[in-house]
């Protein structure tokens, strides 16, 4: 086995072995991850570089076995992540030129998520950490999501807000530093995505709902109907239950709608216009009330076109910093795990052995 102080070095080094013009992807200091994220039905494998250089980030999907039933059936999710795991770690590594040799650290997401799924991710991270003798690292998902934007060129300074907006969160934080969170709010019922995937599936759209209803609303009328925005007054949570409900109220009366593909557009710009409007508005209040200069979005839906696009200009008139993750970083991956992963290993933060994965988590 190789030494572990000893890194590795770029392709580039080793081949020629001569001055470069070029910059080495991975130098000798590298701090190579691998990062690890099995929290829901994607499973995926990443390493990172340092934190911030991603070297490789393989996002194996389950869509296809879960969208037949509209929504992810868990036990099917995690026996689709036993078959994958090692699949895609090795994909991972060859991608980046590595070997799991050359791993000073493996992070992986212990929750939250779906129990059996983390269980996958968990299990594999401690028995390669234990064979390779190399630190575990436990990473909260919602952190991950959270430092996605490191991974970009263009990278936040703290204190930031952040607002997540995924598939099974919907939560606005203040993060004052690395481990320094403060939450502000979050949805009291459906997270904004699981919003997405429920009027999809009510709309005959399939799963997941998200893609398809922000290319749907770009030839829809977002003024169509008129569907609630829930603003809770002098409160930063959210709720998108009562809008959900209002969309399966309108197809209920009107069956002929999902038949129709211009009412089908015409419903879901209107329900994606009550979602970004929502979700700005918090934004934008917070952004008052607490005298914050940096917004950072995460999660699945901040790739949403609209509300990257409604977002942009909200900060723009605020005269706010905008940071958005590339559209590949906003889903669920496992570079976000070994960026944020990277901060728990300098900080000395090392999983045992006897980590075990929890179905709820909040974020400390
Ligand atoms: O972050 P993520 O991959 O998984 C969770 O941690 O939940 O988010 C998945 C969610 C799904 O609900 C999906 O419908 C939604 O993100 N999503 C979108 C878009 N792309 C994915 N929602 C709105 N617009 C999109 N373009
Ligand atoms: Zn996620």
């Amino acid at each position: 086995m190789k030494d572990s102080n000893e890194l590795p070095v770029t392709s580039n080094e080793s081949k020629n072995n001569k001055e470069s013009e070029d910059l080495p992807l991975v130098t000798r200091h590298s701090l190579l991850i691998l990062g690890i994220d099995t929290s829901c039905d994607d499973t995926s494998a990443s390493v990172v570089a340092d934190g911030e250089k991603i070297l490789s980030n393989i996002v194996s999907s389950q869509s296809d076995i879960h969208k037949k039933y509209g929504g992810i059936v868990p036990e099917l999710a995690s026996r689709r992540h036993i078959e994958m795991i090692w699949p895609v770690v090795e994909e991972a590594l060859a991608a980046a030129g590595l070997s799991l040799h050359d791993m000073q650290a493996i992070a992986v997401c212990h929750g939250p998520g779906l129990i059996g799924s983390l269980l996958v991710g968990c299990g594999f991270a401690k028995a390669a950490g234990y064979a390779r003798n190399i630190p575990t690292i436990a990473v909260n998902h919602l952190e991950g999501h959270i430092f996605s934007t490191f991974l970009e060129s263009k990278r936040p300074g703290f204190p930031f807000l952040s607002l997540i907006v995924s598939g099974g969160h919907t939560s606005l934080y203040m993060i004052n530093g690395f481990g320094q969170y403060d939450e502000l709010g979050r949805t009291r019922d459906d997270a904004a995505g699981e919003a997405y995937d429920k009027v999809s599936k009510l709309l005959g759209l399939g799963y997941p709902g998200g893609p398809v209803i922000d290319r749907l609303s770009g030839e829809g009328d977002p003024k169509a109907f008129d569907f609630p925005r829930a603003y809770i007054p002098e409160s930063f949570d959210f709720s998108f239950s009562g809008l959900k409900t209002a969309v399966k109220l309108t197809i209920e009366k009107n069956p002929r709608f999902t038949g129709d593909q211009s009412s089908l557009r015409d419903i879901a710009a209107s329900f994606q216009s009550a979602v970004v409007d929502v979700l700005v508005r918090k934004v934008e209040w917070a952004i008052i009330k607490k005298g914050i200069r940096r917004v950072v979005l995460s999660g699945g839906v901040s790739a949403n076109s609209e509300l990257r696009r409604r977002m942009r200009e909200m900060a723009d008139e605020r005269e706010v910093e905008l940071f958005l993750p590339s559209t590949e970083l906003c889903t669920d991956n496992a570079a976000m795990i070994a960026a944020a992963g990277y901060y728990h290993f300098i900080a000395g933060d090392i999983a045992g052995l006897d980590l075990n994965p929890k179905a709820y988590l909040p974020l400390r």
